[in-house]
């Protein structure tokens, strides 16, 4: 609410000085400004379709699509086209980001929440703990875990909804390197062939492969079974629940404790920087049509669909339409290296934006040197 009414607010206020430099016509700069912003829409409305034609060849051929039959190519075509509109309206919405044509510019936003984010909202399990509340005064401006080694490659989900997966055992990654002192790549796979944790209050709300799961469901998963194997021992398929395939012979990392963290932007850094990346919960439906930048919208719902990692923090990303510096969460996606930055996004921080701040967890892993 509060962030809409500035953005009327602001609407309010350039349409107050337009009038102002129109009645007194001292400026004909703001004036030719106006004119050509409506020009400008007319000629690319009028350009639309051959623009869009244009723009659906350069996606196929990036990204590799092909479509079966001519109806199936159509289909998709005029869900590019949707898309390319709201890819425009999210830019309007969110104007210190880069938004365009990604890889899902050929899925209805339906389809993408389906089938490539997967976070589902389940209870807390029985063992997790609250994060103890950590001193903030001290912390550095600036951070990030990948200047540290805490974190491994992007990892890419495919069609899956496994990002619950990828979420917590990046986490996990980051607390074995804090207690090891080795970066180990760990399983994701396993959590989708092994881990069926349900809610403790609605037994049929459990972990479930590709169709999602809950990051603190897992952790809980991971304590219970004595740990996780190696990516290279147990490589991702990104295929439904198979067979479980895990030998506790070949655990890589275990969990020794795992906490929710306050929702309080400098307990969530205060955490970060102390105990690694973060699993996090995130509304994606930005996230679908985002390039680069620092996502900030005006208006984003706090509905968590997505389960991403928190890996650094940014004191000042610019954004143009506050005429300001921002400071920004850094987060790693399992969309691949080929989506946002190298795999990454940045989401501003201070107002719990698309529920950011709102389901966050920290693990610690067994100092073993297993391996
Ligand atoms: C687990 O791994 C050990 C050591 O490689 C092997 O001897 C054992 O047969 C494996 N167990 C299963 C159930 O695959
Ligand atoms: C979690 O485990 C770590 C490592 O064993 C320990 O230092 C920490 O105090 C534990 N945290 C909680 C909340 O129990």
């Amino acid at each position: 609410m509060d962030r809409l009414s500035c953005f009327c607010l602001f609407l309010f206020l350039s349409s107050l000085l337009f009038s102002a430099a129109v009645s007194v016509s001292v400026s004909d700069v703001s004036f030719d400004e106006s004119e050509d912003l409506l020009i400008h829409q007319v000629v690319s409305d009028g350009d639309d379709l051959l623009n869009a034609e244009y723009q659906f060849a350069e996606f196929k051929t990036k990204f590799g699509k092909t479509y079966a039959t001519a109806e199936e190519h159509d289909h998709r075509f005029n869900v590019f086209k949707a898309n390319l509109r709201r890819a425009k309206r999210h830019q309007l919405l969110d104007p210190s980001a880069e938004h365009g044509v990604t890889q899902f510019s050929d899925l209805t936003p339906r389809e993408f929440r389906q089938n490539y984010l997967g976070l589902k909202r389940l209870q807390l399990p029985a063992d997790a703990q609250k994060a103890p509340i950590l001193p903030t005064k001290d912390l550095p401006t600036d951070f990030d875990w990948r200047d540290h080694g805490a974190v491994t490659a992007v990892k890419d989900q495919g069609y899956c909804g496994s990002c619950w997966s990828f979420s917590t055992i990046g986490a996990l990654e980051g607390a074995h390197f804090l207690a090891t002192g080795n970066l180990v790549s760990l399983s994701t796979q396993q959590l989708l062939d092994c881990d069926t944790e349900c809610d403790p209050e609605e037994y049929d709300a459990c972990d479930d492969g590709c169709n999602g799961g809950l990051m603190n469901n897992a952790f809980e998963y991971i304590l219970k079974a004595g740990g996780v194997a190696q990516e290279e021992d147990y490589p991702y398929t990104g295929t439904d629940r198979g067979l479980c395939r895990f030998n506790k012979t070949k655990i890589a990392a275990s969990v020794a404790n795992f906490s929710v963290v306050s929702l309080d932007e400098d307990q969530i850094a205060a955490n970060l920087v102390k105990n690694g990346p973060l699993a996090v919960g995130i509304n994606a439906v930005f996230m679908q049509t985002y390039k680069s930048g620092v996502s900030c919208p005006y208006i984003c719902s706090s509905t968590l669909d997505h389960g991403v990692l928190l890996v650094g923090y940014g004191s000042a990303g610019y954004s143009p339409i506050r005429f300001k510096e921002k400071p920004y969460w850094i987060i790693k996606n399992s969309w691949g290296e080929s989506w946002g930055e190298q795999g990454y996004y940045k989401i501003c921080r201070g107002h719990n934006i698309c529920g950011v701040d709102s389901m966050v967890s920290t693990v610690a892993a067994i100092h073993t040197t297993a391996l």
